[in-house]
């Protein structure tokens, strides 16, 4: 199957909001789309308003978001269909805060550049054919391409549905090259290193 991963663009964001509303994923019997808004630069939160009340708010945030440049990561594309999605940007601090108050997360060191991989959403009728690995295939490629030292993800060791699981199941991670960092309580952070660095331990 040849697919083309693409990096999110300003000029991309209505293809990804119509993405979102036309693929089953964390909304099943409830309608709430999360149009993924919490996973964005900094400067884009205003105090705490890392989620939105409503769909249809969430949906025009996202928007914005991505024609601002706040909202960061790599579209999957089969033809001219979208068919996957995976959220990664190193600019994301305050939801890597959020994430530290569960996940042994490093500190923040000014000397050690980290990308964030925090979701995934592959189109169901396309899952288990590789999308998500390709997809973090990119980002590894992009990261390195960039001079960043780490690429890293915060997971589920276990989880009770691997098809729902958001943030990627271990073996995707294993596949492209990554291990388990740090662990607590079930939760993983695992880590691919781009460069020959010391560990941080
Ligand atoms: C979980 C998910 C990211 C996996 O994506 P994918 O494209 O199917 O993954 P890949 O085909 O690249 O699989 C890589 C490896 O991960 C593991 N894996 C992936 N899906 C799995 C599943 N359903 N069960 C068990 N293992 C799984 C396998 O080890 C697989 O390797 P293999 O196929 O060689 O055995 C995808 O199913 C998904 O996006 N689900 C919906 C998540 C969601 O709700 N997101 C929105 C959140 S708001």
């Amino acid at each position: 199957m040849e697919i083309e991963i693409r990096r999110l663009t300003p000029g991309l964001a209505e293809e990804y909001a119509r993405f979102f509303d036309t693929t089953s994923h964390n909304d099943e019997g409830s309608g709430e789309k999360c149009y993924c808004v919490t996973w964005r630069r900094d400067d884009s939160y205003v105090g705490d308003d890392h989620w939105y009340p409503t769909p249809e708010e969430r949906r025009v945030r996202a928007i914005g978001f991505i024609k601002d440049g706040s909202l960061q990561g790599y579209l999957a594309y089969l033809g001219d269909r979208i068919i996957g999605w995976c959220s990664a940007t190193a600019e994301c601090s305050l939801g890597v805060n959020y994430l530290r108050s569960f996940w042994p997360i490093e500190e923040y060191r000014e000397d050690i550049n980290v990308m964030s991989v925090f979701c995934f959403m592959i189109a169901p009728r396309m899952q288990r054919k590789g999308v998500a690995s390709q997809l973090l295939e990119r980002v590894i490629k992009d990261a390195s391409d960039d001079g960043f030292d780490y690429v890293e993800a915060y997971i589920d060791k276990v989880v009770s549905d691997a098809g729902r699981d958001f943030r990627g199941p271990l073996k995707l991670y294993e596949k492209c090259g990554f291990s388990i960092y740090a662990e607590k309580d079930g939760k993983a952070v695992v880590r691919k290193a781009l460069k020959n660095v010391m560990p941080l331990r």
